[in-house]
């Protein structure tokens, strides 16, 4: 039950062993690094799976997972100006609901960060064989692409892109942020030329069976492209690298989040316009196909594969890095071995944080299969956010007084709601995702009460 003071926390900011983090991110780059994050694997891919669950009402589904995701933004963004720390949800948990449950939700967020990559990777996967085909005929053999258990041996790609990252992040915060600016550019380039080609095949014939499998696909669909939401929490992990954070980190989740929001119901609506929903079953790299279809001409697929490719990139990036700083804050903590919290004089960035994670990542992603890992990341998420909820209710009975710069409006309203909407999506998500994810709670509370209990920082003080 131990807590750490908020004053504490914002105090420690940006120190790591053997040096500091450098504040270098603007606003601008902040809304990067979240759009960054969020925009990927769900829309590329996890909404061509997501059809088949729900039909042309997959486009509400993604106003029900936005709504989730909108109630708990306004948490993080209240959060996140008030507690502008690397360890974003786990430190707001340590700030109101004590050790063990801050542990809990950073481990969580190892679920939400570090597996999400691998996830991410293998839809990058997906893409690439798409771009590869359209430009130089080839692709890469499934035994080479894919997990084993889905008709391969290793996700090569997987393991590569994750591996280009690591370079990048190696390189420095600001210069990674530049890469990620870039990208997200070229990503909502690219779904923007989706919709225009879309469109014109868009038949509104197609949405005469609205809602061909009830409410409940709605929901089973909406739960599972949650996983397209995640992310735009990610700019809350960089408050010890911005330069203005109280400020600048409300303003770039809640510009993320609506700047996502938009483009995803867009290009749902005009996905399920230009196919009939039947029509998703089993396919790969869907988007792609529609402006293949529509155009009669496979060279706007492989322009959209190509951005893709780079869109998905992003995202390990950014996610990549929101997993070195929440581990970067609960090593400070001494929740977690020491070697994630040194921090490099050269590039004022955790190295050695970044090639562990890295590496952990690559070794998932080549291995495991998509489908398997982005439900067990939902879960962790959802569960991560109905914290963060609660949250920034106990800080507005303990805290009332603290200076906000950010406050949810109407009062606990939106929290409440919060919370219901995380806890409603995860008891959407099947059994066997539950049975994952209580096992990788078992192994977390095993490793805290072992190690992290007893090492504390906040524990050998209190001695
Ligand atoms: N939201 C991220 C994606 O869709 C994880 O790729």
């Amino acid at each position: 039950m131990r807590r750490k003071p908020v004053e504490l926390l914002v105090a420690e900011g940006g120190q790591g062993e053997g040096g500091s983090l450098r504040r270098s991110l603007g606003m601008w780059q902040l809304t990067m690094i979240s759009i960054g994050a969020t925009l990927g694997t769900g829309i590329f891919v996890v909404l061509g799976e997501s059809v088949p669950k729900a039909g042309p009402a997959v486009t509400l589904s993604f106003v029900l997972a936005g709504l989730t995701a909108l109630f708990s933004a306004l948490s993080y963004a209240e959060l996140a100006g008030s507690i502008p720390v690397a360890g974003s949800s786990y430190s707001y948990a340590y700030a109101t609901m004590g050790e063990l449950v801050a542990w809990v939700c950073g481990w969580c967020l190892v679920l939400e960060y570090g597996v999400s990559v691998a996830a991410v990777a293998v839809g990058w996967g997906e893409y690439l064989n798409e771009l590869l085909d359209g430009t130089i005929g080839v692709t890469i053999p499934a035994v080479l692409s894919s997990a084993p258990g889905e008709g391969g041996v290793i996700n090569l790609p997987g393991l590569i892109v994750v591996l280009l990252a690591m370079v990048f992040l190696l390189g420095g915060a600001k210069e990674s942020a530049r890469v990620n600016t870039i990208m997200v550019i070229v990503k909502i380039a690219a779904l923007v030329l989706f919709c225009a080609i879309g469109f014109m095949g868009f038949k509104s014939g197609n949405y005469s069976d609205f809602m061909p499998l009830g409410t409940a696909g709605v929901s089973a669909a909406a739960a599972s492209l949650f996983f397209s939401y995640i992310g735009f929490d990610a700019a809350s992990t960089a408050g010890e690298e911005a330069k203005n954070p109280q400020r600048d980190l409300p303003r770039a989740i809640m510009l993320s989040l609506i700047i996502v929001t938009a483009l995803y119901v867009l290009v749902a609506a005009v996905a399920v316009g230009a196919w009939n929903w039947a029509d998703f079953e089993g396919s790969e790299a869907t988007l792609a196909a529609i402006m293949n279809d529509v155009s009669g001409q496979s060279f706007w697929g492989t322009l959209l594969a190509a951005g893709a490719v780079i869109s998905i990139a992003s995202v390990v990036l950014t996610v990549l890095y929101g997993q070195t700083r929440v581990l970067f804050a609960m090593s400070r903590d001494g929740l977690v071995p020491k070697a994630f919290g040194k921090v490099s004089k050269k590039t004022g960035t955790p190295r050695v944080n970044t090639v562990i994670v890295s590496l952990f990542c690559a070794a998932l992603a080549s291995v495991i299969p998509l489908g398997k890992l982005v439900d067990a990341t939902s879960i962790g998420t959802l569960f991560a956010f109905g914290l963060v909820n609660i949250a920034v209710i106990v800080l507005r009975r303990t805290r009332p007084d603290m200076p906000r710069t950010f406050r949810v409006p109407l009062g606990w309203l939106f929290p409440v709601l919060g919370f219901a909407f995380c806890a409603y999506n995860m008891f959407s998500l099947d059994s066997i995702t539950w049975v994952v994810f209580g096992v990788w709670m078992a192994v977390g509370l095993v490793f805290y009460f072992v190690y992290g209990m007893s090492r504390s920082r906040l524990a050998s003080a209190e001695k």
